[in-house]
């Protein structure tokens, strides 16, 4: 039995998501959540883990999840303490092979392991969770590195936030970039300061090559979001 430290109990109106994230949801993904909406089915479209299972992590209703993207795996786990948003997931049209686990995963330095142990076979989604929830021991990359290295994952995830607005034409840019955390908010902001709120989740993947795009998520909040893929062979050196 899963220790209770370990157990994802029900949150109808956690901070990262919950109530206030539906009606967000509801109010926005058509209109300013569906340029980043379509960045990341590419994303997604392009990560073929190679894998039947699939555990997702955080997956809320499923709103950034383009139609028919469960369906692509002969079984799904969905680990998400939202009553409401699992309700709703489970009504989606791919949903035919969705099931739920009462595992918090990301609970205690040994919550990715207790992950990895469960699923040995499965390819994993963070959907971004990893930005939103203190990593234990204060930082998620060695976690990850340590108990998910043999595991097919990927992982979206915002890197930092702010209320200042980036450059116009960056709504639905999806860009590629192994330069500083400095040279990446370049490519989307205008130059000056900027004040943000640092997730401590960049280069969550270490070397391999990452993407970022932008999510405007309310009317003057955007998200610089990274894409991590851990799946295939690690990069030389
Ligand atoms: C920012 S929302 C992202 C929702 C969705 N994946 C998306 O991209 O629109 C974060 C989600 O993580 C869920 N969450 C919070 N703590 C979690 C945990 N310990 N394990 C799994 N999911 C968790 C929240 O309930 C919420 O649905």
């Amino acid at each position: 039995m899963t220790p209770d430290r370990h157990r994802l109990h029900d949150h109808l109106l956690d901070p990262s998501g919950g109530l206030v994230y539906h009606l967000r949801a509801l109010r926005h993904r058509h209109g300013r959540w569906a340029p980043f909406h379509r960045v990341l089915a590419g994303w997604l479209a392009g990560w073929q883990p190679g894998r039947r299972e699939l555990v997702i992590v955080g997956p809320s209703a499923g709103y950034g999840l383009p139609t028919g993207f469960l369906a692509r795996f002969g079984r799904v786990t969905a680990l998400e303490p939202d009553p409401l948003a699992r309700w709703l997931l489970a009504r989606r049209p791919d949903a035919g092979r969705l099931g739920f686990d009462r595992l918090d995963c990301l609970a205690g330095t040994d919550g990715l392991a207790r992950l990895a142990a469960a699923h040995p076979q499965a390819a994993i989604l963070f959907s971004n969770v990893l930005g939103q929830l203190p990593a234990p021991g204060g930082d998620w990359r060695p976690l990850l590195a340590r108990h998910l290295a043999g595991h097919a994952w990927a992982s979206y995830h915002d890197v930092i936030s702010t209320t200042t607005a980036p450059k116009p034409d960056c709504a639905g840019l999806g860009v590629s970039d192994d330069g500083s955390l400095e040279a990446v908010l370049a490519r989307f902001w205008p130059g000056g300061t900027l004040p943000l709120t640092d997730h401590d989740t960049f280069r969550l993947g270490g070397e391999r090559p990452r993407r970022y795009a932008v999510w405007q998520i309310a009317r003057r909040r955007w998200h610089l979001v990274e894409w991590a893929d851990n799946t295939g062979a690690a990069p030389h050196g």
